[in-house]
């Protein structure tokens, strides 16, 4: 089993040690343990072994290519959003039969690439989206595959409220009292097939509630639905599996596999998941160097080469991410840890107790495999960080840390002007 520890002192990945990578791909770097991700993806099958499923990996989580190699291999499918995450996953070599295309907004461009290069399923979230799905397949010459992607309208208070989706009024979905219409309108036309019923109730859930009422109401609108002859093949419970950031429990599986292969063995279809946070939060660090060390009005400070431009959970989600000394250090102190940013938000922890580091260390972020490269930016011009997958005794940069050159590339530097 792949992942983080100490050899005499220093944080290792796997056999490699984490200095040894600054060393070579400098900082600030993400990096990624295949061996813990091909761990997780193991566990969660074992969990649903019995039960005919698909994992669908959700690319929003970490759409490196090194990561999505490593997720490919392994078996698993995807889980897109828009085209350009359809786009990287067919670069990445996932066969469009491995594809699922989900979202809240996908435009006539997105769907059309999404059916000319034929892929598993959409999930679609409107009525709107159903007339202009068919419009498309008619215009290719196809029958478009269709999961109805369903706002069951549970409670998920145990979701950070910026990560809750599966409530009355959030956007996503069909609102559950809708879904047999939606359903209906899917059945009459020749140019659609309805596969699927799909939700995706939140993210970083500890509790199943919402999943065990979500997935019960589905079932119960499936197989009206199926009464109706609809041709259901799967059900999708989305992603939201947990991953652990602080001390929190590890997800009970057979818990949670119990709830949605019944759901799944109820209406005779193929479980579909689309985990993202629990495959790969924990694979990864991002490893940053302190720039300075400094005392500010009573505080310190530590001020490091990476801040909320790599990593933007803890000041967007008030997100904690455990912080460890790269090479062992005697003692602790409480400090600020911030990034070079110009915004009172640019920080990675606030009045934390951290190793008493002095400038020049290396620091290991933990738990950022999921939404950290992918939510990155380029604020205060910083070119995005390197990304490099360790695997067993072997490690590599499978994202080029950015280039000036980069933050100038698209820049248009004789605009042809046009007349009104
Ligand atoms: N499927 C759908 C339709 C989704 O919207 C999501 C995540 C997933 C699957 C994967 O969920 P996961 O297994 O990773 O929980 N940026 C936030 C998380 C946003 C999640 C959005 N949807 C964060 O940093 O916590």
């Amino acid at each position: 089993m792949g992942g983080f520890s100490r050899r005499a002192g220093a944080l290792v990945v796997d056999a490699v040690p984490l200095a040894a990578i600054a060393e070579g791909a400098g900082t600030p770097a993400y990096v990624y343990s295949a061996a813990m991700i091909r761990e997780r993806i193991a566990r969660l099958r074992a969990a649903l072994e019995g039960v005919p499923h698909q994992l669908h990996y959700s690319l929003k989580a970490n759409a490196c290519r090194g990561v999505l190699t490593v997720i490919r291999e392994s078996g698993c499918g995807c889980d897109v959003v828009s085209g350009g995450e359809l786009a990287k996953a067919l670069a990445a070599g996932f066969a469009p039969s491995q594809i699922i295309f989900g979202g809240v907004g996908k435009q006539a461009h997105e769907l059309r690439e999404a059916l000319r290069s034929g892929i598993r399923l959409i999930n679609v979230e409107s009525a709107a989206e159903v007339a202009l799905l068919a419009s498309i397949a008619a215009e290719l010459g196809v029958v478009a595959p269709v999961g109805l992607r369903v706002n069951p309208e549970v409670d998920v208070t145990n979701a950070h409220r910026f990560i809750a989706t599966g409530e009355k009024g959030h956007k996503f979905g069909i609102p559950i009292g809708e879904v047999e219409a939606v359903g209906r309108q899917v059945l009459a036309s020749p140019q659609l097939r309805l596969l699927a019923l799909d939700m995706h109730v939140g993210s970083q859930l500890h509790s199943f509630d919402a999943y065990r009422n979500g997935a019960d109401r589905l079932v119960e609108v499936a197989q009206r639905l199926q009464g109706l002859g609809a041709p259901l093949a799967y059900l999708d419970v989305g992603g939201g599996l947990p991953a652990t950031y602080e001390a929190e429990e590890a997800p009970d599986l057979a818990a949670f596999a119990a709830i949605v292969a019944g759901a799944a063995r109820t209406l005779g279809v193929e479980l579909l998941l689309e985990p993202g946070r629990f495959l790969v939060a924990e694979a990864g660090v991002l490893l940053t160097r302190v720039i300075y060390r400094k005392e500010n009005g009573g505080r310190t400070t530590l001020v490091c080469d990476a801040g909320m431009t790599e990593l933007i959970r803890p000041s967007h989600y008030g997100a904690y991410h455990r912080i460890d000394s790269v090479a062992q250090v005697a003692g602790t102190m409480v400090a600020d840890v911030v990034g070079p940013v110009c915004e009172t938000g640019d920080f990675l922890a606030l009045g934390r107790e951290v190793p008493a580091v002095e400038a020049g260390a290396l620091l290991a972020v933990h738990t950022v495999g999921a939404y950290g490269s992918v939510m990155s930016s380029q604020y205060n011009a910083r070119p995005r960080a390197a990304e490099v997958v360790v695997d067993g005794d072997r490690w590599a940069v499978v994202t080029a840390r950015e280039t000036y050159a980069d933050l100038v590339r698209q820049d248009v530097v004789h605009p042809e002007w046009r007349q009104r």
